[in-house]
């Protein structure tokens, strides 16, 4: 399976923080924002990695993250000159893709929580369908929408409706079947001009193969789309953080638990971080001085 880490867009919303740098690599806390999605195709298992952004901000993607190396997977970069859609980084990211399964996460999306690893296993082990994750908002307004019959089959789903036909929001982490992108190069552009990912999920729920999993209480996820939304995602990291005395989303330690780089790997990378409680606490897993969880 491939993944996809989508980090495009102005990020209009979050003006002047991104008039002269991409949303996705404004700190969330203690790191930059794309760590958090690259986190999450991590653990779903994932080395093969296309990141898609803007052709401006695509340079600093390739200078932060490099080739994937640092954490164990490979990293691949493609532009998305004009955001024309979602679902349109199926159609860029085709030839990378090369007729897998892919998984997509947008790059602002951060998700926390008990259970995720195997959530996301099940997810990548689906084979032949998509699954997509609903979670519960006060106000659906803002997202895609799913609506469920009273058995809790998928009646629809719609990209910010005015009046939402259910608080289950669509989370941006999408897993599709190998036809992702014969799919997506069949839509029609929205009355807003994009390629939307609603659009694509309905290809696979029109033919009974589209599955929508809960994220439910006890689990986290925020997305970063305003001022406000990225300060508390920021909160929760560091409150979370400080309690536990773990990283939220720390790639390297990821890569490291996943047995894909070795503890002097981690040593390295901890000693690149300098004087930073980022690269102290990668020093201390490489020591083995955290405590896994599970
Ligand atoms: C996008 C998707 C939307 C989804 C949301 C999740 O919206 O279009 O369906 O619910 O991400 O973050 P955006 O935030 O790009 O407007």
């Amino acid at each position: 399976m491939k993944g996809i880490i989508l980090a495009g867009g102005a990020g209009t919303r979050l003006y002047p923080l991104t008039l002269v740098t991409s949303k996705q690599l404004l700190p969330v806390y203690d790191k930059p924002m794309i760590y958090y999605p690259l986190s999450t195709l991590m653990l779903a298992g994932i080395r093969d990695i296309l990141v898609i952004s803007t052709p401006t901000d695509l340079p600093r993607f390739r200078d932060l993250l490099g080739d994937g190396s640092r954490y164990g997977v490979r990293l691949s970069y493609a532009e998305q000159p004009t955001p024309a859609g979602l679902a349109q980084a199926f159609v860029i990211g085709e030839s990378f893709v090369g007729g897998d399964a892919v998984a997509m996460v947008l790059g602002d999306n951060v998700f926390y929580g008990n259970g995720f690893t195997r959530m996301l296993r099940d997810a990548a082990a689906n084979a032949g369908r998509a699954t997509v994750f609903g979670y519960a908002v006060e106000d659906a307004t803002r997202f895609g929408v799913v609506e469920f019959d009273p058995e809790g089959l998928v009646l629809s789903v719609e990209e910010k409706p005015k009046i939402p036909k259910s608080n289950f929001a669509l989370t941006g982490l999408y897993f599709f079947d190998r036809r992702a992108a014969d799919f997506a190069k069949g839509l029609s552009p929205s009355a807003r001009g994009e390629l939307e990912i609603v659009d694509l999920m309905r290809c696979y729920l029109e033919r009974g193969e589209l599955d929508v999993k809960l994220m439910g209480r006890g689990f986290a996820w925020l997305d970063c789309g305003t001022q406000e939304d990225l300060l508390e995602a920021g909160e929760f990291v560091r409150m979370v953080e400080k309690r536990q005395g773990i990283k939220i989303s720390a790639p390297e330690e990821i890569a490291y638990g996943q047995g894909w780089t070795t503890a002097a790997e981690l040593a390295a990378a901890a000693d690149r971080h300098g004087k930073s409680t980022y690269g102290a606490y990668l020093r201390r897993v490489a020591d083995n001085a955290v405590r896994q969880l599970p």
